[in-house]
């Protein structure tokens, strides 16, 4: 197995990339018509999430079949074109897979509804009188993690939606149908996978209370979860492809487990602990600004720790699930531009493999949303209720959300300064950000000083130095929490990469050595070594 390490992944959410017929949805053909715009842009692997038939309760993460295509996206025949058409470019398509739950609406559910033992077996039913749910445990998304079905008589583990049910992994036939259907997508030619919260799928022999949490310590990185990935893998014959797991309130100890390419489990995992630094007490709904302490400490862990346990980790600031990293570690006004590619070559240059999340590369902003009827997102909707229950004004409320809404990540892609940012020309069904008239890539796609740019010329720089991607990590100025430094170097490279993460001009003493030493980057001008850094400014110097 082995790394990926000169590859660059970016991530598609194709309900808001690009709609080809007007409906109002980005679709797959949509995506094949922007192929070029990605192949310019250097990127050799397009994760694209769910567009699988699905009621959509989950944006597609409630998947009701997993090996066809939901009409509202295409036909299997578009994305057949889709993946040649990519192919033909150098691009491979990863697909994501939602393996720890499905949609009730999956013909599986269905039938353990109709009462068939069978298909009650793949899932995490426990028998029970109405009042009292099987344990305490909380959904992701808010309130109980079980649903009573008056029917059978029985409760069904969810861990996030009501519509999400969990599936019962250690039954071996659900882990056979699961491996069948990552051999019917290899056969169709798509190169690799990201499976999505995949260190739940191990849930505990006895299921109990949980009187310190919401449960999760029972089932996180749970007890089985790293024979059940050396399983999938060998029978999904799925070994040397690229693999990415999403991992919830993981481990680094798992997460080296995961990735240690001698247990043949994932290439890669995605962890959130640096995307937690602005979450007050750990909880994601209570506002308070990044602690930049925090954060630096938490990438020369995880950094420096997979490094020693041969490891890798996936380098990434967005997703679908996540605020817009200018509006949230930047500075969307006065240093937009500055911030948004300091923030981009703070990861790109580190040891992993890079995603970049639709916009990002253009330097997207959050949305700026002010009314709860612009908001989509089940998430959002829940807690714009609990919020406003635990006492939160509606003003609030709506505060929290403009500043945490997964939806601030799921606005349509900004292609021009037509109407709808270029999505569609109909109706969007979430509306464009507030920054879509200035933000988008008729801008900034022939403008060399463009966060675009500065993207491109990143990914052409992971495949021109080895040091990049493969040298070895080590961080500096572990006391200076206004500076991200790391040095990366092998048997003939060095570099030394200098992110000042404040609107401020910040000291730096460059160790000695690199006084001289030439600038391979830069986001200000006339970048050279010296001892300041300006706001947001960073410095990638070699020797
Ligand atoms: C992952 C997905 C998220 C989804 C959840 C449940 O975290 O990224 O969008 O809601 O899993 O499937």
């Amino acid at each position: 197995m082995e790394h990926f390490q000169d590859k660059v992944v970016y991530q598609i959410y194709p309900k808001s990339f690009f709609d080809s017929n007007g409906d109002g949805l980005g679709d797959l053909p949509g995506v094949t018509a922007k192929l070029d715009y990605l192949r310019d842009l250097g990127v050799d692997y397009l994760w694209l999430t769910p567009f699988f038939p699905s009621p959509q309760r989950d944006n597609g993460y409630d998947v009701a079949d997993y090996r066809a295509v939901d009409p509202r996206f295409g036909t299997m025949q578009d994305l057949e074109t889709l993946i040649r058409e990519a192919d033909r470019r150098g691009i491979g398509l990863m697909l994501d897979m939602v393996f720890n739950h499905t949609s009730t609406e999956h013909a599986w559910f269905r039938r353990a509804l109709a009462g068939e033992k069978k298909y009650q077996d793949y899932y995490l039913f426990r028998e029970g009188g109405p009042d009292k749910p099987p344990t305490n445990w909380v959904s992701k998304f808010g309130g109980p993690a079980w649903q009573y079905v008056p029917a059978l008589g029985k409760w069904y583990l969810h861990l996030f939606d009501v519509t999400q049910a969990d599936l019962n992994w250690e039954n071996p036939a659900v882990r056979a149908e699961l491996a069948e259907i990552l051999r019917f997508w290899k056969g169709k030619g798509i190169k690799g996978f990201r499976f999505d919260v995949v260190n739940l799928i191990s849930k505990p022999a006895a299921f109990v209370d949980d009187d310190r949490g919401d449960g999760r310590r029972f089932y996180t990185d749970g007890r089985n979860v790293h024979r059940y990935l050396q399983e999938l893998v060998a029978a999904g014959g799925i070994g040397g492809m690229i693999t990415v797991g999403e991992m919830s309130s993981t481990t680094l100890e798992n997460c080296i487990g995961y990735t240690d390419p001698a247990n043949h489990e994932l290439t890669m995992t995605f962890s959130f602990h640096h995307l937690k630094v602005d979450y007050k007490n750990g909880d994601k709904w209570a506002l308070m600004p990044p602690d930049r302490s925090q954060l630096k400490a938490l990438f020369a862990r995880w950094q420096e720790g997979m490094q020693a346990g041969n490891g890798w980790n996936a380098l990434f600031w967005c997703n679908h699930d996540q605020p817009r990293a200018v509006s949230r570690f930047g500075d969307e006004g006065r240093y937009w531009k500055e911030s948004a590619k300091m923030l981009g070559a703070a990861i790109h240059l580190m040891r992993g493999t890079p995603y970049i999340y639709q916009g990002e590369e253009l330097g997207m902003t959050n949305a700026h949303f002010t009314a709860i009827s612009q908001y989509r997102d089940v998430e959002s909707l829940n807690y714009y209720r609990i919020l406003q229950q635990q006492g939160e004004t509606e003003a609030q409320a709506l505060e929290t959300l403009a500043r945490r809404s997964r939806d601030n990540g799921r606005t349509p892609m900004q292609w021009d300064a037509g109407p709808n940012a270029g999505f569609t020309t109909g109706t969007p069904w979430i509306g464009v950000a507030d920054t879509g008239k200035t933000i988008h890539a008729a801008a900034e796609v022939g403008d060399p000083d463009s966060v675009y740019s500065f993207y491109k010329r990143l990914i052409a720089l992971r495949k021109e130095r080895r040091v990049i991607q493969s040298g070895r990590i080590a961080f500096l100025f572990p006391d200076n929490p206004d500076l991200l430094a790391y040095r990366r170097w092998d048997a003939q490279d060095e570099l030394l990469v200098l992110c000042n993460l404040t609107g401020h001009t910040v000291p730096v003493a460059l160790p000695g050595g690199w006084q001289n030493a030439g600038v391979l980057l830069g986001n200000y001008p006339d970048a050279a070594p010296g001892k300041t850094l300006r706001p947001y400014e960073v410095l990638a110097l070699e020797r």
